[in-house]
């Protein structure tokens, strides 16, 4: 399905620009196939409906299958050295499909591109990619399209100039129930092993009233949850004229009449304040869930990494959460090996987590990214011991989801089910927290509310519907 996200209309020259591709690509009733293969964060899946909203409007058809594409493109991710790795392997292989199909185009955007020595590479290395462009420039698809097209030259384009964010594309939402609103771009941190701020610019917010009125468009249309988006939701309207902060952002969502949940990611502890937490309690439709990136337990590790909090701030915030919303769940992002850090250190880490007891945990080795201050800082650790730092955190972290969902077994919750489970006959209801419920019921039920009794817990939850 496409929308426009707002009667803000996409720039009438990028339509045209659209308007002309078509005529070429799909001259003779033809109707040509683009794929999207998306890597990263949510916020490029989000970036990926645009692009699929905008090849939409040229006349091209969304495909998975790489084999039939007459355009591929890869929004990508910088965060870690394993993800760029996968980029330029899977770019590598269009080279084969380009000498079966002549008209196929190539293009590389998101995050990698964005760095000057990856659109480098591309430049020289790669001669079968068509089109490179960075993450502020996405919005001008149909122009870099046209220009390849027409002039036959290959295009760069990796402007950051942090200006204003481009509103009214179309976005193709694929899923039908649960969808993603980007309420902010870029980040201004500056965490000391983390390219983000890098390759997506300065912190730009979108106007309350944009986001206000997408959300409704999408409740009206039958969304059930809406996750609000950004590297750092939390500093979301800085410096913005009509004083709406993401606390208050937060209620207005709240406010718009339906039966929706509302989600959101990311937040940073050093900007999550008592009102923000105000906020989730008072408004019904936000779920039970906290995403708290914490990254070290260790005080020491935490100023290297300038995250500008200390371990006790960070624990009176959890501390905070929980007296307001007892039933809250939390997860984190955690960085294991950073330069520098000792077993010792590390083991602040653990105890962190031990005393925190997360539903979940996303884990990482450090990976150094060029450019960041971590990446020259003395780096004595092996890989392979830090693997075994590693280890012992998936372990704990094991030990404590096991202990977590036995304790929700007895347990009634309200549920969306989101999915056919894998296994015969089951679906997958999610609550308010993050717990998975797999229930007996037909697909019909799949994007609808129900209550469900948690019953049993081996590897997965087991449950019924009530109602
Ligand atoms: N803005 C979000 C994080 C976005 S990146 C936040 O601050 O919470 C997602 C996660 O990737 C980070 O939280 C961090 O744990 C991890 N990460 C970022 N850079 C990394 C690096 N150089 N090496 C390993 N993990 C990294
Ligand atoms: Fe990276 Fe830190 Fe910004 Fe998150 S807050 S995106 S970790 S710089
Ligand atoms: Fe990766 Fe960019 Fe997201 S670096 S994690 S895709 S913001």
């Amino acid at each position: 399905m496409s929308l426009l996200t707002s009667d803000i209309s996409y720039p009438a020259e990028q339509q045209a620009y659209a308007e002309r591709v078509k005529r070429i690509v799909c001259a003779d009733g033809r109707i040509p196939k683009a794929q999207v293969v998306t890597y990263g964060c949510q916020q490029n899946v989000s970036d990926s409906q645009r692009l699929k909203g905008m090849l939409s409007l040229m006349g091209y058809e969304i495909t998975e299958n790489q084999e039939e594409a007459d355009f591929i493109i890869f929004n990508t991710c910088a965060v870690r050295e394993h993800a760029e790795d996968r980029v330029f392997g899977n770019v590598g292989a269009t080279k084969k499909l380009k000498k079966e199909n002549k008209n196929l185009l190539v293009a590389v955007c998101g995050c990698m591109a964005q760095q000057q020595s990856v659109a480098d590479r591309f430049k020289e290395s790669y001669p079968y990619v068509d089109i490179v462009f960075g993450t502020q420039v996405f919005h001008r698809l149909p122009e870099f399209i046209y220009k390849r097209l027409n002039s036959g030259r290959r295009v760069f384009e990796l402007e950051i100039k942090n200006e204003k964010i481009v509103e009214g594309l179309p976005v193709d939402r694929e899923d039908r129930f649960k969808g993603y609103i980007p309420i902010m771009y870029g980040c201004d941190n500056f965490c000391t092993y983390c390219i983000v701020p890098y390759v997506r610019g300065r912190e730009r917010s979108r106007s309350a009233e944009v986001i206000l009125k997408e959300a409704k468009q999408m409740v009206d249309s039958g969304y059930k949850e809406i996750m609000l988006l950004g590297q750092n939701v939390n500093s979301y309207g800085k410096g913005s004229s009509d004083g709406i902060n993401f606390a208050k952002l937060l209620r207005r969502v709240n406010d718009i009449e339906g039966d929706f949940r509302i989600r959101f990611m990311t937040s940073h502890p050093k900007d999550c304040t008592e009102e923000l937490l105000e906020a989730m309690r008072d408004c019904e439709k936000v779920e039970r869930h906290l995403h708290l990136p914490f990254q070290s337990g260790n005080n020491r590790v935490l100023n290297s990494m300038n995250r500008r909090y200390t371990r006790e701030k960070y624990l009176s915030l959890i501390n905070s959460a929980r007296e307001k919303m007892p039933d809250i769940a939390f997860t984190s992002d955690i960085i294991v090996g950073f330069p520098g850090e000792t077993y010792e250190e590390f083991k602040d880490t653990l105890s962190l987590v031990n005393e925190v007891e997360f539903a979940s945990l996303f884990t990482f080795i450090y990976s150094p990214r060029g450019g960041t201050p971590a990446a020259i800082l003395p780096d004595p650790i092996s890989r392979k011991e830090k693997g075994i730092w590693f280890d012992e955190l998936l372990k704990a972290q094991d030990r404590i989801a096991k202990k977590l969902n036995n304790k929700a077994v007895g347990q009634v919750v309200r549920v969306l089910i989101e999915e056919a489970a894998p296994a015969d006959g089951y679906l997958i209801g999610k609550s308010s927290g993050t717990l998975n419920i797999y229930v007996k019921g037909d697909e019909s039920l799949i994007g609808t509310f129900k209550n469900v009794k948690i019953d049993s817990y081996s590897n997965v939850l087991y449950g019924t519907i009530i109602e």
